[in-house]
């Protein structure tokens, strides 16, 4: 039988997929060994002690060191499950290296679109560089619906949630083209809802911000379930002229910083949030991102996207202390996705 067991797996593009596979693989072993231990005997005692005429069973009311047994085993592989668990989760989660390359995502039906900090814009089409953290800031069209950003080689899927911000990151180690789906039914057009993770060389993917043209090869990895696989083995070559007009789309390669920049004064935030320390009729910009935040009710709050995008949309929802006079109006759908991302990349730049 010509079997492989990384045949029926999708590639292994990430070291966290990489602790991800022994997790499950050890997952799919457990579950094997108490099938054949706990069904076999089920199985041999059914025949072995089935009703006959004549016979009477003994009356057993215990046995403890059987039940000891029975319950400590489990107990323990269920608490290496939990800790190793722990170990993958947090891995995949929370330990996002510090020199990431931060890519903003918003979906919508039936598709989703990349937003760069060099201010351009990608739609289906999600470049990244090999063998550097990329953080992804996810959301979706705020009068849309849920999405899922899911990247079967890198054994990730994050939920995409109309006016929420949600994070995911990865490593990619494979160069080229993995298939990206989405893995919550959004409507008609789900199934349509493809996209590809390019991964690139770090010279191709300077090019390509260049808008020079490239090779994208297929990804070539160990493994390689047949469903992904099948979906991205043609290597391809991205003209120029294709790149620039992606390019395009990304107001002239204004930085995304600069953008929301020029968005401060022409929306008029400027007026009461000031851009340098000087006092202001509102909070200063100047080191909110990432900050613990005081509020009039005495409690705190991490100044993140979610934080900032609701004090746009709700200013009413957290009251800044030494503000208590709020006379912003809420702009709800004021901005669009790509603005508010581009609103929040400024406030981050103001360290
Ligand atoms: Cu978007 Cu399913």
């Amino acid at each position: 039988m010509n079997f492989s067991w990384d045949s029926v797996m999708p590639i292994v593009g990430t070291d966290a997929a990489q602790a991800w596979e022994h997790l499950h693989l050890f997952l799919l072993l457990v579950c094997a060994f108490f099938f054949v231990i706990v069904i076999g005997p089920m199985i041999f005692f059914a025949f072995r002690f089935r009703k006959r005429p004549g016979r009477k069973p003994r009356y057993i009311t215990h046995n403890f060191a059987l039940e000891v047994t029975w319950t400590l085993i489990p107990t323990l592989t269920l608490m290496v499950i939990f800790t190793w668990g722990w170990i993958v989760y947090q891995k995949m989660v929370y330990a996002v290296p510090d020199n990431f390359v931060e890519v903003r995502v918003v979906a919508k039906s039936w598709s989703w679109t990349f937003q760069y900090d060099d201010g351009r814009t990608t739609t289906n089409e999600l470049y990244v560089p090999v063998n550097r953290p990329i953080k992804l800031v996810m959301t979706s069209d705020v009068n849309d619906v849920l999405h899922s950003f899911f990247v079967p080689n890198f054994r990730i899927k994050k939920d995409a949630v109309p006016g929420m911000y949600t994070t995911v990151w990865f490593t990619p180690r494979v160069i080229g083209q993995h298939q990206i789906f989405c893995a919550e039914y959004c409507g008609a057009g789900h199934s349509e809802m493809l996209a590809k993770l390019i991964v690139l060389e770090q010279k191709d993917y300077q090019l390509w911000r260049w808008g020079k043209e490239i090779n994208i090869p297929p990804a070539v990895g160990v493994g390689g379930m047949d469903l992904v696989r099948g979906m991205m083995t043609e290597a391809r070559v991205l003209p120029g002229a294709q790149v620039a007009e992606a390019g395009e789309k990304g107001s002239d390669f204004t930085s995304l910083v600069e953008q929301g920049e020029k968005l401060s004064r022409s929306r008029g935030c400027i007026a009461c949030h000031s851009s340098t320390d000087a006092p202001s009729i509102g909070p200063s910009y100047v080191g909110l991102f990432g900050s613990e935040v005081q509020l009039a009710d005495g409690s705190t709050v991490i100044a993140d996207e979610n934080y900032i995008r609701e004090s746009i949309e709700n200013p009413q929802a957290k009251i800044v202390k030494g503000y208590e006079q709020v006379i912003m109006p809420p702009y709800p759908g004021a901005l669009s996705e790509l603005e508010l991302n581009a609103l929040i990349a400024y406030i981050k730049s103001l360290k």
